[in-house]
């Protein structure tokens, strides 16, 4: 019989040393953004149920957490607020103001902060835009003009980097145009720019009280959230937000919309985010508190896959604690 010299596949996973001398993917703690959550309505860092590890901190004790995680090699982070007072109409977005600015006062260039930017924390109904009065639909331009102004706000309070979650069209358009207007063209917009309509952001939405769910119509966000059956959305709008001025992009959830990680990095060459989001994160802490997976092993594989993907970087829940955990990692 003819010898065939490519049936031997495991020859190159004979040891760790082989193992590692053929890996071409790599995850590395600079790749990470790390969420924070700074809740109005607590004094002290309150840790969070529903999303394991996980805090609601006031301005002095996310001042505290972030000192830890620049410890832990994390310097880049993403900020939700979570204000006290719901309206609908005529926010008052100086809480996340003063997060930002007490944040920058503390630790300057040392930290990069982007600033998570919708409206669906602000709003009575959970939405992440303005409604019409009948609250029937959530307004474009409406919403799109008080982001704008929003953005302006938190780019003042010293915010590296704008990130709209609103899924509104052409705010990052107006976004762009409002920075540049007021001298802060050097800040960044990063565009949740293909964010799918999920389940797994459950979670989040108990953390940060923002559940739409009370009107009889919007009784979800697929009116602005992409929807998991269209296999163009993803694509064409990320395109749509980079020719309005997105700097980076992004795909949210992760491991569902792999696919959508692939092509939006090959057909648009962009920095691409991947996030992780808080039901996938909690759905592994949940087996791993059940000692069904090993934890760090389980989130090292995700986020590997994330990369080969073709992330450029990873939004997890976990980041703090990549840094130790990829150290210790054995191929
Ligand atoms: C707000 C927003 C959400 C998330 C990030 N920004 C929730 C939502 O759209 O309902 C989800 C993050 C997560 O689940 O980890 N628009």
């Amino acid at each position: 019989m003819e010898k065939n010299y490519t049936s031997n596949r495991r020859r190159i996973r004979a040891n760790a040393h082989i193992r590692s001398l053929v890996a071409n993917v790599y995850v590395d703690h600079r790749d990470f953004i790390q969420p924070l959550f700074v809740d109005e309505s607590v004094q002290l860092r309150t840790p969070m149920t529903s999303l394991h590890e996980m805090a609601a901190d006031s301005i002095e004790s996310v001042l505290e957490q972030i000192a830890l995680d620049l410890a832990q090699g994390i310097s880049k982070f993403l900020v939700f607020p979570v204000p006290l007072a719901k309206s609908n109409h005529d926010f008052d977005f100086s809480f996340v103001v003063k997060a930002i600015q007490a944040i920058k006062r503390q630790f300057g260039n040392q930290v990069w902060i982007a600033a998570d930017t919708c409206l669906c924390a602000y709003t009575q109904h959970g939405h992440c835009g303005i409604l019409n009065q009948a609250e029937t639909s959530v307004l474009n331009h409406e919403s799109v003009s008080v982001l704008a102004d929003y953005a302006l706000a938190l780019a003042k309070a010293g915010a590296d980097c704008i990130a709209p979650s609103d899924m509104m069209d052409g705010r990052i358009a107006a976004i762009r145009k409002k920075l540049d207007e007021n001298g802060y063209d050097q800040i960044a917009i990063l565009s949740y720019s293909a964010k799918f309509s999920s389940q797994f952001y459950g979670p989040f939405r108990d953390a940060c009280k923002s559940s739409p769910g009370n009107n009889l119509v919007l009784k979800d966000r697929k009116t602005y959230q992409f929807s998991a059956n269209n296999a163009q959305d993803g694509l064409l709008s990320t395109i749509r937000d980079i020719e309005e001025g997105a700097d980076l992009v992004m795909v949210k959830p992760a491991l569902p919309y792999l696919d959508m990680i692939q092509t939006i990095k090959q057909e648009t060459k962009y920095p691409l985010v991947a996030y992780h989001v808080s039901g996938e994160y909690q759905a592994i802490e949940l087996l791993a508190e059940k000692q069904l997976v090993d934890r760090s092993k389980a989130h090292i594989e995700v986020w590997t896959s994330l990369k080969r993907a073709g992330a450029d970087a990873i939004i997890s829940y976990a980041a703090r604690h990549a840094k130790q955990w990829l150290a210790q990692l054995e191929y």
